[in-house]
């Protein structure tokens, strides 16, 4: 017969099944045993010695020594934000994605982030910056990991190791933390002078931007979008603020990263606070799929160029409001997890180099940055799509997986196929044709014009943009201890246009160059310059 008494179930207590962490009324150890005192060892005697027995101060010191995780190799300070992301409608002929119907809202989580510094350094200084969003759609999470600038540094991920490495403080010193003022930095890109291009934007008012809630974001790759019917277009993202683009000076980047380091993750907090929500409105720029793969002329697979945008329009497809601060930054802005490879049906990625490198790099370092292969059940990563995997066991298992088969099709726990309808909500990949080819460690032959969208970009400025990009590269380059570092720079400065290189190397001291490339015949951009421009849907 049932037992006359029994110990209540957590349920019957009242303790969430959840993991929180902050039941009850009452302190108590990590098992839930409640606790008397925390403030004193547990010794022989007030004067001890202390006694190996305390369970509760070994697990408390224990649990301390190992609060620290490894920091994100790169993008390691960053700030967060819940908001809603909610779908006009406009891209429903392209893709099929459900999140991007009419009307569809959707959770999102966003981090913003520096690339070079350390966790603990400021905000303020000159660098790319990373716009992370996470779009919790029921068709399964999408992650658009992108930057505020609309180029990489490099076209292939195998040599992101060496731009990281050549950005990152020297290995002897440890010097400087988070800014391009130094050697290897410059050794870098003006030997792989495809990173030119990214460079100029760092040394624009880009590389400073005034808040996060006034940067761009930009998916920098080229996306496949395939909708209902099977057919695809070729497509780049952007995010454009409502609040418009705004830079720092670099007069007051250098004031408020000594007076407030925490400037752009206190702007987000405060403004999110005070109910000033910052929007951003998420835009398309959509290409015929052509087996070319490219677009007036422009090479949709090298993460080095962009699509000027009056030759292709951004066309809104809906908008982002950031309307909830994290509550706990570790639990959140900390652990969350993007990934490239986290695609809702109807976006498929494209054979750019650099993004197919970017698929096996996030989970490679999340496995040790996160502690294991379970770390899409921590709450800011768990997907608001039901979830019904084969993945099993690990470190930190939290699913209390049922059945005996984890296999499928099996003969045990049932088959498990998709209900009739359901099938068509899943993820296809396009079967997009593979070139009969040999294989090579090489580029596309378009991948080595370096230098026309540079000069592209540095036309594009106004004249007191141009002052800060030259003051820029100076002040930077100026860092320099190696004077063949700097010449070698002129060198790539002269090939994007003359003005540029001779005040810079007046500036430095330093002979001009003549240039080793004819100068790239381009048609400035007006939307390059245009700050603050008009909300498209106000
Ligand atoms: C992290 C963007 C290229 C490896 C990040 C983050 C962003 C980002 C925004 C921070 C994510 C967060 O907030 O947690 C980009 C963009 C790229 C690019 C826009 C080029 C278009 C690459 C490449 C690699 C790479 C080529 C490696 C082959 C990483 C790694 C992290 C990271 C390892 C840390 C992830 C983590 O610890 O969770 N990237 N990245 N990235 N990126 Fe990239």
């Amino acid at each position: 017969g049932a037992p006359q008494t029994r110990t209540p179930t957590g349920a019957e207590t009242g303790a969430p099944t959840t993991a929180n962490g902050q039941q009850g009324a009452y302190l108590t150890t990590a098992n839930g045993a409640r606790l008397r005192d925390t403030d004193h060892s547990l010794k022989a005697g007030p004067r001890g010695p202390v006694l190996l027995q305390d369970h509760h101060l070994r697990e408390k010191i224990t649990h301390f020594d190992h609060e620290r995780i490894p920091e994100r190799v790169v993008h390691a300070r960053g700030a967060g934000a819940h908001g809603v992301f909610t779908a006009y409608g406009t891209a429903e002929a392209v893709t099929r994605a459900g999140f991007l119907k009419k009307g569809r809202e959707t959770d999102v989580f966003v981090r913003f982030s520096t690339v070079l510094g350390s966790r603990g350094s400021a905000d303020t200084v000159r660098d790319t910056r990373g716009f992370a969003t996470k779009f919790y759609t029921d068709e399964g999470t999408f992650d658009l990991v992108g930057n505020n600038i609309p180029v990489f540094f490099i076209q292939d991920a195998i040599k992101f190791p060496d731009i990281i490495h050549a950005g990152k403080p020297h290995p002897d010193r440890e010097i400087p933390q988070a800014q391009s003022a130094h050697d290897t930095f410059w050794d870098f890109v003006s030997l792989h002078t495809e990173a030119q291009h990214h460079t100029i934007w760092n040394m624009s008012d880009r590389g400073i931007p005034r808040s996060y809630r006034t940067m761009e974001g930009f998916g920098v790759h080229t996306f496949r979008l395939v909708n209902e019917a099977g057919e695809t277009v070729l497509a780049k993202f952007h995010w454009k603020p409502k609040l418009g683009v705004h830079s720092l000076t670099w007069e007051e980047a250098q004031l408020i990263g000594g007076i407030d380091p925490d400037f752009h993750r206190r702007d987000l907090y405060d403004a999110i606070e005070a109910g000033a929500y910052p929007e951003w409105e998420l835009g398309i720029q959509v290409f015929p799929d052509t087996p070319e793969e490219t677009f007036a002329g422009i090479d949709l697979l090298d993460p080095t160029k962009i699509v000027p945008e009056e030759l292709a329009e951004v066309q809104p497809v809906g908008r982002l409001v950031l309307n909830r601060t994290p509550t706990n930054f570790f639990a959140e802005t900390e652990q969350v997890a993007f990934h490239l490879g986290h695609l809702p049906p109807g976006i498929d990625v494209t054979n750019d180099p650099l993004l197919q490198g970017r698929l096996f790099s996030y989970v490679d370092t999340q496995l040790t940055r996160l502690g294991g292969p379970n770390f899409t059940q921590i709450p800011i990563n768990r997907p608001h799509a039901a979830v019904n995997d084969m993945l099993r066991d690990g470190f930190h298992q939290h699913a209390v997986h049922a059945g005996v088969a984890p296999y499928r099709p099996n003969s045990l726990d049932g088959g498990n196929p998709f209900p009739a309808g359901d099938a068509e909500r899943a993820f296809v990949d396009v079967p997009v044709t593979v070139a009969q080819a040999p294989k090579v460690r090489a580029n596309p032959a378009s991948f080595d014009d370096h230098y026309s969208q540079v000069r592209l970009f540095w036309l594009s400025m106004s004249p007191v943009e141009k002052q800060h990009i030259i003051r820029a590269y100076t002040f930077e380059l100026g860092k320099c201890y190696h004077q063949a570092i700097k010449e070698r720079q002129l060198q790539s400065l002269a090939n994007i246009d003359p003005v540029l290189c001779e005040q810079v190397a007046t500036g430095l001291g330093l002979p001009v160059p003549q240039p080793t490339v004819p100068l790239p015949d381009v048609t400035p951009s007006p939307a390059l310059s245009q700050v603050g421009r008009e909300w498209p849907s106000d």
